[in-house]
């Protein structure tokens, strides 16, 4: 896992937009991944920025979901599918047909299963980007969850359910989401894990510090190749 620290937020995303942008320029039909969080937002300003002034094209891209909340889907504002159409989809003119998403009000094995199938027969996914949560959780693979899974149905983590409250309007009950499995990240093509801001400086240490373990799911990056860790001056102050 390759450590990356910028001085500030801003141009930590626009390195992770760069590097999107060289994937797709090299294989305009890329299948991507990112995490509908605040921390990716940064680099979806920079990716429709540069798609904007034509200096590359999404149009030909693949985007697939990485997690969702059980029991709501887009319309529902705070939804991730909703998140990714407001801050991505929309500003990119993606097409429907080119969003892969899980649907939080379907049934949610069926819903698993799409997606392991999808990823089965076209993917890996060339290039994920990910969050880290407070908890060190990747999606909604939360502490415990074992590095063989695909794509399930995850009970949430209490830190998961108290930090999930700031991206909805109104009061939510939530116990379940549904994600992609560890396996999905060690075998995307490349993976790149991101975090800003002081309040993450703490489990940044300790994902530094720690040996891959199923306790600390963003440790998954240090079993593979082609890993890395983007970080800004705040998030990376205790390492
Ligand atoms: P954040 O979420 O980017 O909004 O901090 C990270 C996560 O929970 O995966």
């Amino acid at each position: 896992m390759d450590i990356k620290v910028f001085p500030e937020y801003q141009q930590m995303s626009e390195a992770i937009a760069n590097v999107i942008a060289d994937t797709v320029r090299k294989k305009p039909d890329a299948i991507l991944c990112s995490a509908a969080g605040h921390t990716p937002v940064g680099t979806f300003r920079h990716m429709i920025n540069m798609s904007q002034r034509g200096e590359v094209s999404f149009e030909r891209c693949t985007f697939v979901s990485l997690d969702e909340w059980g029991g709501i889907t887009k319309g529902v504002e705070g939804s991730c599918k909703d998140f990714m159409y407001k801050y991505l989809f929309d500003p990119l003119k993606i097409k429907e047909e080119n969003c892969i998403f899980f649907n939080g009000c379907g049934i949610l094995e069926k819903e698993c299963k799409m997606m392991n199938t999808y990823l089965e027969q076209n993917g890996p996914i060339d290039f994920m980007l990910l969050g880290i949560g407070m908890n060190g959780h990747l999606g909604f693979n939360e502490p415990g969850t074992s590095f063989d899974t695909y794509a399930h149905v995850a009970p949430l983590d209490k830190i998961t359910i108290k930090v999930g409250k700031k991206y909805f309007l109104e009061e939510m009950q939530f116990s379940v989401g549904i994600t992609l499995g560890m396996k999905h990240m060690k075998q995307a093509n490349k993976l790149v894990l991101a975090a800003n801001g002081t309040k993450k400086a703490d489990i940044i240490k300790k994902l530094v510090e720690s040996e891959p373990n199923d306790m600390l799911p963003a440790t998954l990056a240090k079993t593979r190749e082609n890993s890395f860790l983007y970080l800004d001056k705040e998030a990376a102050s205790k390492i």
